[in-house]
């Protein structure tokens, strides 16, 4: 049977870089082709790389031309913080680039992974436990981007069949590659700066709870929504998937416990309020209903594992690539 690869747009970010390795070790190096719109030579070397923005609509259709894909990943997007600082931009990269990823993928037969986010939910929807259908009324130019986008999702495989699928994933902490521009990043930044001794300044109240996840179950969820077979999937919207739900004081006490010189103090900016809008914590029952999913890492596993990996110079390193 012909050999069809999978193709993963946006590569280069914070779940990017982490999905691309895991997708590689399980399908083989030459099946995965990278993509991202900066020059990511770390990432050809491990197999095919093109450097492409995905909103150069004739370069897309080109590649889906020249590569035979089965599957995408779609990940570029611009995130909530740096959305709200240039709203336009990320309304038209996250909203245009899906389309045309949709399109296609129908043109190619073609089955289509695509992030969704927490952040479709505003200050309607329930703060705890907020439930797959709660009412969406999202409070930035990301949220209703993503919001919008599930609908299209929804759209695409109702009337073409295209066989997309989606989860809305927290704010997402590892240790590979820097989040870029969302409002969950500072889960991230504390542990750098706790292990280099860094005194840490973080952007929301000590008291704000937010929905969490480690990189590794949230490449599980993506992996393991695109096996599920189609018949038990009941939403094409996208699926909520929680792990942890924490505070800046709750994760700077659990890094505490490692590191007790730990120094930080809040000092709250924009992204305080974004933060609010959102539910503290998220009820997957339907995604483990459907298709079995289940977190693995709880607050105490992410703080040990992230202590293990975060080392002063790797830290220095992702701040450098900021
Ligand atoms: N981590 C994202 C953000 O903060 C939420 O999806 O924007």
């Amino acid at each position: 049977m012909e050999q069809r690869n999978i193709l993963v747009l946006g590569a280069g970010g914070q779940l990017g870089t982490e999905l691309v390795r895991e997708l590689r070790a399980v399908h083989g190096p030459g099946r995965v082709i990278a993509s991202d719109i900066r020059e990511k030579p770390e990432m050809s070397e491990g197999g095919p790389f093109e450097q492409l923005d995905i909103l150069n609509q004739k370069g897309l259709g080109d590649l889906f031309n020249r590569q035979k894909i089965s599957q995408v990943y779609l990940l570029a997007a611009l995130l909530s913080a740096s959305g709200e600082l240039r709203p336009g931009e990320a309304w038209d990269l996250n909203m245009r680039g899906l389309l045309q990823v949709l399109e296609l993928a129908r043109q190619h037969h073609c089955q289509v992974f695509w992030p969704s986010s927490i952040a479709v939910f505003g200050h309607s929807a329930p703060r705890i436990s907020c439930p797959n259908e709660a009412v969406q009324e999202p409070s930035t130019v990301y949220g209703i981007s993503k919001s919008a986008g599930e609908l299209w999702c929804r759209y695409y495989f109702e009337r073409y069949g295209v066989d997309v699928r989606s989860v809305r994933y927290p704010g997402l902490i590892s240790y590979e590659a820097v989040p870029g521009g969302g409002t969950t990043d500072y889960a991230v930044e504390i542990f750098e700066a706790a292990v280099s001794g860094r005194h840490y300044p973080c952007y929301l109240r000590a008291d704000t709870r937010l929905p969490m996840m480690y990189m590794p179950d949230a490449i599980r969820a993506a992996l393991e929504i695109m096996a599920a077979p189609a018949a038990r999937l009941s939403v094409r919207t996208s699926y909520n998937v929680a792990a942890v739900s924490f505070t800046p004081r709750l994760i700077a006490a659990s890094i505490q416990r490692h590191i007790p010189e730990l120094s930080w103090e809040s000092v709250p900016d924009y992204r305080q309020k974004i933060a609010e809008s959102w539910p503290g914590s998220i009820d997957d029952s339907l995604a483990r209903h459907d298709w079995n999913w289940k977190p693995r890492y709880g607050i105490k596993e992410i703080t040990d594992d992230m202590i293990a990996h975060v080392t002063p110079e790797k830290s220095q390193q992702m701040m450098e690539k900021i």
